[in-house]
């Protein structure tokens, strides 16, 4: 039986290495559609808890887990060697950038040395890491030829970007678009083919550095508008311009223009990321990427500029940061997340914590932060005592907004989650 068929008739036997963020939701939806799949992680706890039923991503129901490992559908290990039963693998392994901020392949590497090893004809094997436009060409395709096989006749190859917005309660892996490009058009057929079965809408391209880029230009669209709307607020800040209102009145135009919110700083482990590995790869043709590297400046401001209006908070009541009880409302990246990576709190605390000042803060989806030498744990909202002042970094929807004007002495909004509310003590980015 052929893959194809295999797969139109469910019997195709997938692989997910990595089970986080993507790789959790993708091995649930594949299970869902009728395939048999099996995922690899290198963290036992993770396989684990897959196994045991339960779901350690917010977005991933853990009755969809339970059932589908009830139904024997869905399993997890460690022993890359079960990568020999698989018909079809997608690769959904970490992508982070080292402090240089160049890319760091050192996690698909190794994964696709592990399917190197168990690699047989008939296999189909598929990237959705976040990565530059040229990896699947240059580093996989070398790697799984040196065993002797072809791409395009004895095994397929494709990439395929990962759109997971976590905490999004209407875009899911399900009903997201999927963009696939192979490396041949049998390998792109073939790989529309399997996304078919377990995605609403698959999004054919020419090519793997076609599907590549089509990530990138996605994450950096983000991250330069973003940028771009922190430097407004900059401004309008200081010529004494409200940028909230601001924004609000222009997304009434009904064309043309699309809203991006200024905030304390990029997180998560895409937008601040993903265009560095853009810019990394233009540098290798001679091309300089002017756009990401202003953006990454001006969003990597951001953190500081929170500091500052802090500072000047403070400052207004005649007191230093050195010594202040400073209270953060979420730590997380964004809202209604646990996420952590990347994010700007993480910054805003180390500023403090340097200038001397006493920290803590409130974040339901975050018991305990580790960072630097601080370890703080999350205070319950009911539970925050006497500060000098609270700074919202992350609107939760469980903060209990409308009390904290008259709880609090002062407070450092970055997220306009105080909207419509003013005073003296109230100091929005
Ligand atoms: N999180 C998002 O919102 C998001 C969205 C789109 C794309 N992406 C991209 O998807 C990729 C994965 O991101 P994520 O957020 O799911 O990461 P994650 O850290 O949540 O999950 C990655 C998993 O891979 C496992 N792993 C690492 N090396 C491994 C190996 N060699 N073999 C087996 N397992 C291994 C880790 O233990 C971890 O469980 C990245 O390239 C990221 O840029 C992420």
């Amino acid at each position: 039986m052929t893959l194809r068929q295999k797969i139109e008739q469910r019997q195709a036997k997938v692989g997910i290495i990595g089970l986080g963020y993507v790789g959790l939701p993708l091995a649930v939806e594949f299970a869902k559609a009728g395939f048999d799949v099996t995922g690899f992680d290198v963290d036992g706890s993770k396989v684990e808890q897959i196994n045991a039923g339960r779901s350690y991503i917010g977005d991933v129901k853990a009755e969809d887990v339970a059932d589908n490992v009830r139904a024997g559908r869905l399993r997890a290990t460690a022993d890359m060697s079960k990568l020999a039963d698989m018909d079809a693998v997608d690769i959904c392994v970490p992508t982070p950038l080292r402090k240089t901020k160049d890319p760091d392949m050192s996690f698909v590497v190794s994964a696709a040395e592990e399917i190197a090893k168990y690699i047989h004809p008939g296999m189909l094997i598929v990237l959705e890491s976040t990565t530059y436009p040229g990896t699947t060409a240059e580093v996989l395709q070398p790697m799984f030829e040196a065993k002797g096989l072809k791409v395009g006749e004895d095994f397929c190859l494709a990439f395929s970007p990962e759109r997971v917005d976590p905490a999004n309660e209407h875009y899911t892996t399900r009903n997201t678009p999927k963009v696939v490009g192979g490396t041949t058009p049998v390998c792109s057929e073939v790989a529309a083919a399997l996304y078919a079965a377990a995605v609403d809408t698959v999004v054919p391209v020419s090519s793997t550095q076609v599907a590549e880029m089509v990530k990138l230009l996605e994450n950096t669209f983000r991250a330069v508008n973003i940028g771009l709307v922190n430097e407004i607020a900059l401004m309008s800040n200081r010529m004494g311009i409200d940028v909230w209102e601001v924004i609000d009145a222009a997304k009434t135009k009904p064309f043309g223009f699309m809203p991006f919110y200024p905030g304390p700083g990029l997180g998560g482990h895409c937008i601040p990321i993903d265009p560095f590995y853009l810019s990394w790869k233009a540098r290798q043709s001679g091309f300089e990427c002017r756009f990401i590297e202003l953006a990454g400046h001006v969003n990597g401001s951001m953190p500081g500029f929170v500091v500052d209006r802090i500072s000047e908070a403070l400052n207004s009541q005649k007191k230093a940061i050195n010594g202040a009880r400073i209270h953060l409302f979420g730590v997380a990246y964004k809202k209604d997340v646990n996420d952590l990576r990347e994010s700007p709190a993480l910054d805003i605390i180390e500023l403090l914590h340097r200038r001397g000042a006493a920290l803590s803060y409130t974040d339901p989806y975050v018991p305990e932060l580790h960072h630097g030498e601080l370890c703080l744990k999350t205070v319950p909202e009911d539970q925050v005592g006497d500060v000098d002042c609270a700074v919202i970094c992350t609107n939760h929807r469980v903060f209990d907004y409308a009390a904290m004007p008259e709880r609090f002495p002062l407070i450092v909004d970055t997220r306009n989650a105080l909207k419509g509310k003013s005073g003296d003590h109230i100091f929005r980015l």
